[in-house]
């Protein structure tokens, strides 16, 4: 291959890229060595965000296609939207983001923890009552009627009946997506349509407390993003026909962890981000990135012949990356929602309870009507045999931080002015353990953009200019899910190298 020529010669060894692990400060530097000149890393592949998608791309391509790999993380840790709280004082975890994963049948899924060394069982539910108030009140909703669980189970069938006639065209990936004249007009309902098409309103409380943490408007988005969502596996596993698994630890940061440990220290730069990049038109050029570490604000040159793009292709995330016109309208045709999660504690809060945002219009039975405008607190719910509560604030790609705690202090200051928790201290003295946002998650866009061609031109950023893409954007967001999509983006980056 001309291109390992050339970096061999830039190395003066004539090593292949793959053989040179490590940094180095030699003369692929360009400037010698001496003090402050950018180190030198040489990989085939370049991974940028390490979570979900980005860790499992490193260790499938590190491990199992020997293709040279380094990780590029903004965080201190790996993991994304795993987001373990760990009580200091007992030294017990709690998850406030991922809480399980979907033992997807016959994808190995599972057996990448046990490869990892992580231990597994299945998932325990843990059985709380359920309160449902209105959070912009802060009253208990006195005749809210839960659907009932058989009429419940009906509808989720009759989703998983509807759905899986989409799923050769909408998964894994986009591959096979349909030309914009081709697409079942079904995708383009609102999914409030889609629920009145298919008879599912029992089954929309459910579907918004599983799926409520990153649509802000799950009944007016259309139905082609709903199923990036909730997808066929979660309807199964609420119906108890797919199962979801835990780490034995319960401590779900526990296999980033072990990433992190197996891919090593010279193949994961963590804190860093990228500041710059040149990406080739040609196979030959490959990419060069300048990243740099926000802690040590030493900057790093990576030399690579593949980027694999795993974060939400937002504006800011793709600014370093030297787009062209095409691209950046194409990329930043998505849309997002915005999450946060937290772990909180506050004496008012029911122990063994969760406190449901159901608005007062869901009474006595109307279930279309039990999610919440945007943005809203989904709940809180505590975690048993602690003080503990999870919170999840949602809202549009405006929500900031400050706005979210705010949701959350509010709801509960308002319930505890209706009454309908005990008065015990402020609600601004509710203590925030853990308080992490997810940033920019569920992309979407329109129907016109459909219309127009958008997954089409999404695709055709698969491949060209050296950089591929995987991660929530371009998939079911839904770890096990990303990690089969994953598996069908690798053999095409790894063929192209
Ligand atoms: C509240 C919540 C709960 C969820 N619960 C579950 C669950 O129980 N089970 C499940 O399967 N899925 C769950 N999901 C979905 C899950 O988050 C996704 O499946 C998965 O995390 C998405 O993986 P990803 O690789 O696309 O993104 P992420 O996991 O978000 O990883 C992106 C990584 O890139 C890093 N990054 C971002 N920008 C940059 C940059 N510019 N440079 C360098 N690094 C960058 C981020 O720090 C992050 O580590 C949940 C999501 C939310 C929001
Ligand atoms: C892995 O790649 C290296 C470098 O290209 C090569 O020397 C080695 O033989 C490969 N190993 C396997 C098992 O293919
Ligand atoms: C719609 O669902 C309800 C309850 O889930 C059921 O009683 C009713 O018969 C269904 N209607 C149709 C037309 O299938
Ligand atoms: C919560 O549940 C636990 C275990 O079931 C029980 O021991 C405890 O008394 C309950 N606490 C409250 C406040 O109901
Ligand atoms: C909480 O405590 C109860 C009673 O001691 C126990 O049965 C249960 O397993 C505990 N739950 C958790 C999640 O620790």
């Amino acid at each position: 291959m001309h291109w390992t020529t050339r970096v061999g010669v830039l190395l003066c060894g004539g090593l292949p890229a793959a053989a040179v692990a490590g940094a180095d400060s030699g003369p692929g530097g360009g400037n010698g060595p001496g003090h402050g000149q950018p180190t030198t890393i040489y990989r085939d592949v370049v991974i940028i965000g390490g979570g979900a998608s980005g860790s499992y791309s490193a260790v499938r391509l590190r491990e199992d296609f020997n293709v040279s790999v380094v990780l590029v993380e903004q965080d201190e840790r790996l993991g994304g939207h795993v987001n373990t709280f760990t009580d200091p004082s007992t030294g017990r975890s709690f998850d406030a983001g991922v809480q399980n994963w979907i033992d997807l049948p016959g994808s190995g899924v599972r057996q990448f923890f046990t490869r990892l060394g992580v231990a597994t069982q299945p998932n325990v539910r843990s059985v709380l009552d359920q309160v449902y108030v209105d959070f912009t009140t802060g009253r208990k909703l006195p005749n809210y009627t839960p659907p009932p669980n058989n009429l419940r189970v009906e509808a989720l069938q009759r989703y998983v009946t509807a759905a899986e006639q989409f799923l050769p065209i909408l998964e894994p990936g986009w591959w096979t997506f349909p030309p914009p004249s081709q697409i079942p007009s079904d995708l383009f309902l609102p999914f409030r349509d889609f629920v009145k098409k298919y008879n599912l309103t029992a089954g929309v409380p459910g579907i918004f407390a599983t799926t409520g943490f990153g649509m802000h408007d799950m009944m007016g988005g259309l139905t082609l993003w709903f199923m990036r969502s909730f997808n066929v596996n979660i309807a199964r596993v609420l119906l108890g026909t797919e199962s979801s698994f835990v780490p034995v630890s319960r401590r779900n940061q526990e296999i980033y962890d072990n990433i992190l440990t197996l891919l090593g220290p010279s193949d994961v730069l963590l804190s860093s981000t990228v500041v710059s990049a040149q990406r080739s038109a040609s196979k030959k050029g490959g990419v060069t990135l300048q990243v740099r570490n926000s802690k040590t604000g030493k900057t790093t040159k990576i030399v690579a012949k593949k980027i694999l793009f795993t974060p939400v292709p937002s504006d800011q995330n793709m600014a370093p990356f030297d787009l062209d016109k095409e691209e950046k309208k194409t990329l930043s045709t998505f849309d997002y929602s915005a999450s946060f999660v937290g772990v909180i504690s506050h004496p008012s809060l029911p122990l063994n309870a969760s406190i449901l945002n159901t608005p007062s219009a869901a009474q006595p039975a109307n279930w279309p009507a039990a999610v919440p405008e945007s943005p809203y607190n989904t709940r809180f719910e505590n975690y048993p045999n602690s003080t503990y509560f999870r919170v999840i604030a949602v809202g549009d790609q405006t929500l900031t931080e400050k706005k979210a705690k705010k949701l959350i202090t509010d709801a509960l200051g308002k319930m505890i002015k209706a009454g309908t928790l005990p008065k015990t201290k402020p609600a601004e003295d509710a203590k925030f353990h853990l308080f992490m946002p997810h940033g920019l998650v569920s992309a979407y866009a329109s129907e016109k953009a459909l219309k127009g061609g958008f997954i089409q031109k999404l695709q055709s950023l698969q491949g060209p200019k050296n950089t591929w893409y995987t991660g929530a954007s371009w998939g079911v967001h839904l770890t096990t899910n990303l990690w089969v999509f994953t598996d069908t983006v690798l053999p095409k980056l790894v063929a192209s190298l």
